[in-house]
């Protein structure tokens, strides 16, 4: 069952019914200004950071699903009747409900009693606020007098402390209300230097800013004493939950329509120049009221539209394809890419199932996320690898998330993940590999922000990869840490107290457990190096302030470790995952429960390994045996039925749940490149059309989340929900898919180089076309496939030139280079 449908021509979706399983969202604001917003206008805004920078209050976990957000209600003052045009929150059966999430952007437009209303939801570019367009249009053959009244509820900045430290926060809420503006300005009389506004365009019959008068006590958002009775308090909160509502009346002849435009807004003052007059308590506004100043007048607010539209046709518009697959198709082009953006700038902090208070940006997370969106923004993406670097701790290690408002590390979730530094190796790689920008590897990079501490990047990389060589366990493996890229694979923790958690509990002194995953990892950045290294010491062509590695390093290296891989990691048909604390070998044979995990059979033909001697063919049969379903590939089997000690998180999720054997999407698109690498484009395009959202609209009603993104988890066959989905939107998933579809099966892939073209696809197609933005350069790309082959290229041509080997190396001066791929 569907509840919607993709409108591509116009890059949305489609939401045609409200009570979707699960609220479906989308995000608002691309750089600093951020908001969440569901298909029945519920969530909430942040600037920068969702846990210490919150402007709006939502409570996650409620009962009714989703409450509280942008809400707008209308009343008939004929009649008295009022209704919420976005469903939400009065549930008013609407005689028409859509909701368009575009990228940035949402519409609800709904009618009700001859009342049509639509509003678009959006940040403009550059800007530290959301602009709520709402047009209403009397389509009824009469006369109309309605009420519209806004509201939302301010969050007293810091998320956290809001939602917990009731004692204090209910007697500090601070509002001003001047010129029919509502501002927001708890704490601004003492350290704080920014407050919030919330701003509508047309003369005001009333606002409020005190909850309990607007709604009525002990009333809930669905029936407010003030919209049930047309009028407004005009109250000024102290203390308490302070909110703000407009109250405007608009009166409709038949055919009518009339735009009201709000503006909720984030303002930062310099210090010394916080209050006006100087000395008194009171608000300067004067940057605030420009902005309002330009985005109450409709035709700003549309200009403002029309450029992120525009920005986004710019983005998307890197790489375009055109396959025999609609889902492929729409995902690459639009969602896919548009999910990379958001993982991107939210990281894992703020979705509907990330509080935006748990965690920060992720060390790990924000690397691999770079895969995704380092072709549409590279010098955002490189502002990020050099904020990430510069939380690298000396010893080459990682904390493993940090804040966004603050960019410093923090511990809250340990550190110790020993592969978090490796992806370091491969964010820069990816970065330079797209945009040539060798300049990266020479930035002065500090070490736990440490002022004094600077070194090149290239530096840090080295430390890297020297992090992993000085902690090599028993088995000349990589130790795993407090965990390696399965956070829940916790074998130094032993943890059997209630409610510890398995994230920063260690109690063994980590010497004995190691990580066949991280070994293939280093490989894999060992590669990585070896080209880094290529450029960086052309560049260089002297001496270093540092001691540089010589040439041979990492090829030994990772030699060194595939030859440990084989003799310690290899299970006779797939690679094995771990040894534990006791130094018994996890998955592999010996093991009843965890006896082949998906990681290692992912990374380590990532990494190249086995790839000659069909042991990749073998470990790969082996995961379409025992890890693949219809739904997706699982992490692991058999599922761990009991809790484990030495095994931590993993085995405290129920069988078929999140790590303890769900389809953590994340991992499938390893599959999906390796398969990819020996040369099976069926099995590849099989594995990446099974956890495809588009390709699962149709089974909405069981996958639950939004079909428009992946989510990070799909319920296991053990699960009793298999099939069922959780965790939408903040996940690697979305950067990995897009890299295995992209990258490995169509074959366009950056390399230090230049532009690759390799495809390994469905024997059936005939072929495909993409247009590929590449270092300044427009590539035109057909394929064809008249043998109809999964993999192998016959000739190439680039503007009429034969070209030799898959690297496509264009003349002076040319910015637009027709390809044609014949396979064979
Ligand atoms: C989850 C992991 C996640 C970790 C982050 C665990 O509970 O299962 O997927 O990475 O928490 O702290
Ligand atoms: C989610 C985390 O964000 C990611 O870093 C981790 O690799 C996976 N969970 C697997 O545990």
């Amino acid at each position: 069952m569907k509840f919607g449908h993709f409108d591509d021509s116009a890059r949305e979706y489609v939401i045609t019914q409200p009570d979707t399983p699960l609220p479906w969202i989308n995000y608002l604001g691309s750089e600093a200004y951020f908001g969440l917003i569901s298909n029945t206008a519920g969530g909430y805004s942040f600037y920068k950071d969702a846990r210490l920078r919150r402007l709006t209050r939502y409570r996650y976990n409620n009962s009714p699903l989703d409450m509280g957000g942008r809400y707008l209600y209308l009343r008939d003052n004929g009649t008295g009747k009022y209704w919420s045009p976005s469903w939400m929150p009065t549930r008013t059966k609407l005689d028409a409900y859509e909701c368009r999430h575009g990228q940035g952007y949402t519409v609800i437009t709904s009618k009700f009693n001859g009342i049509k209303s639509s509003t678009r939801y959006f940040v403009p570019l550059g800007e530290s606020l959301e602009i709520w367009q709402t047009t209403l249009t009397n389509e009824s053959a009469s006369s109309v007098d309605l009420s519209l009244f806004s509201a939302i509820e301010f969050c007293l900045w810091d998320a956290n402390d809001d939602a917990t430290n009731f004692q204090r926060n209910y007697s500090i809420g601070q509002m001003e209300i001047v010129d029919e503006v509502i501002y927001h300005k708890t704490e601004y009389r003492e350290r704080r230097d920014h407050f919030a506004y919330f701003a509508c365009s047309e003369k005001l019959t009333g606002y409020d800013t005190v909850r309990e008068d607007f709604l009525g006590k002990y009333r809930s958002w669905n029936e407010p004493e003030v919209v049930e009775s047309g009028t407004s308090v005009n109250t000024e909160a102290h203390g308490w939950q302070p909110i703000g509502s407009h109250h405007v009346k608009i009166q409709l002849k038949a055919g009518e329509s009339k735009q009201v435009i709000f503006v909720l807004g984030y303002q930062e003052n310099p210090k010394d120049d916080k209050f006006d007059p100087p000395g008194s308590q009171i608000i300067n506004k004067k940057r605030a009221k420009a902005a309002l100043e330009k985005y109450l007048k409709q035709e700003n607010a549309d200009k403002a539209f029309n450029d992120l539209r525009d920005h986004w046709t710019m983005l998307l518009g890197k790489l375009q394809v055109t396959t025999p697959d609609e889902h492929t198709n729409r995902m690459v082009n639009i969602w896919n890419a548009y999910q990379c953006m958001v993982t991107f700038n939210m990281s894992r902090s703020a979705s509907y199932f990330e509080s935006g208070i748990g965690r920060g940006m992720g060390f790990r997370d924000s690397n691999q996320d770079l895969l995704g969106f380092v072709h549409m923004i590279p010098e955002r993406a490189r502002e990020r690898i050099l904020d990430l670097s510069a939380t690298q701790l000396k010893n080459g290690g990682a904390f493993h998330q940090y804040q966004p408002l603050t960019k410093r590390g923090n511990n809250d979730v340990g550190s110790g993940f020993n592969d978090d530094p490796l992806w370091l190796v491969l964010g820069v790689s990816a970065y330079i590999k797209e945009s040539g920008d060798w300049s990266i590897l020479d930035e002065l990079v500090q070490y736990e922000n440490e002022t004094g501490s600077e070194s090149p990047l290239y530096e840090h990389l080295q430390r890297s990869v020297q992090y992993t060589l000085d902690r090599l366990g028993p088995n000349k493996l990589p130790l795993i840490g407090r965990a390696d890229w399965n956070d829940c694979l916790n074998l130094n923790c032993f943890s059997d107290t209630p409610g510890q958690s398995f994230q920063t509990t260690t109690n063994k002194d980590g010497t004995v457990a190691e990580s066949v995953f991280i070994a293939g990892l280093f490989v894999l950045a060992c590669k990585e190096m070896m080209g880094l290294f290529e450029g960086y010491k052309l560049k260089i062509q002297g001496s270093t302030n540092f001691n540089l590695q010589p040439s041979t390093f990492y090829s030994e290296a990772a030699t060194e470790m595939e030859k440990t891989v084989w003799a310690a990691g290899w299970d006779g048909d797939w690679f094995r995952r771990a040894y534990d604390d006791f130094g018994h070998a996890l998955g592999s044979k010996e093991n009843s429960e965890g006896k082949i995990f998906i990681e290692p059979q992912g990374i380590c033909i990532m990494a190249g390994l086995g790839v000659d001697s069909g042991n990749a063919v073998k470990a790969l049969d082996a995961v379409a045996e025992h890890l693949a379903t219809p739904h997706g590939i699982v992490l692991q089997q058999p599922a761990f039925s009991e809790y484990y000690l030495h095994l931590g998180e993993i085995s405290s999720y129920p069988p078929g749940y999140k790590e303890n054997a769900g389809i953590f999407c994340h991992t499938n698109p390893w599959i999906m490149i390796a398969e990819a690498i020996v040369g099976r484009g069926d099995n590849a395009f099989d594995y990446y059309k099974r956890i495809n959202p588009s390709a699962r609209e149709e089974i909405s009603e069981l996958h639950k989340c939004e079909p428009y993104v992946y989510a990070q988890m799909i319920a296991g066959k053990d699960a009793a929900t298999h099939g069922e989905a959780k965790n939408s939107w903040l996940t690697g998933t979305a950067a990995w898919n897009y890299a295995a579809i992209t990258q490995s099966i169509l074959g366009i892939r950056p390399t230090l180089d230049g532009l690759e073209i390799s495809p390994v696809i469905p024997a059936s197609w005939d072929g495909f076309s993409a247009i590929r933005k590449y270092r300044g350069v427009t590539y035109n790309i057909t394929v064809e496939n008249p043998m109809h082959v999964c993999k192998g290229v016959a000739t190439v041509t680039a503007n009429g030139r034969q070209v030799s080997g898959s690297v496509i190396r264009t003349q002076d001066g040319e910015k637009e280079v027709n390809v044609k791929v014949v396979m064979g």
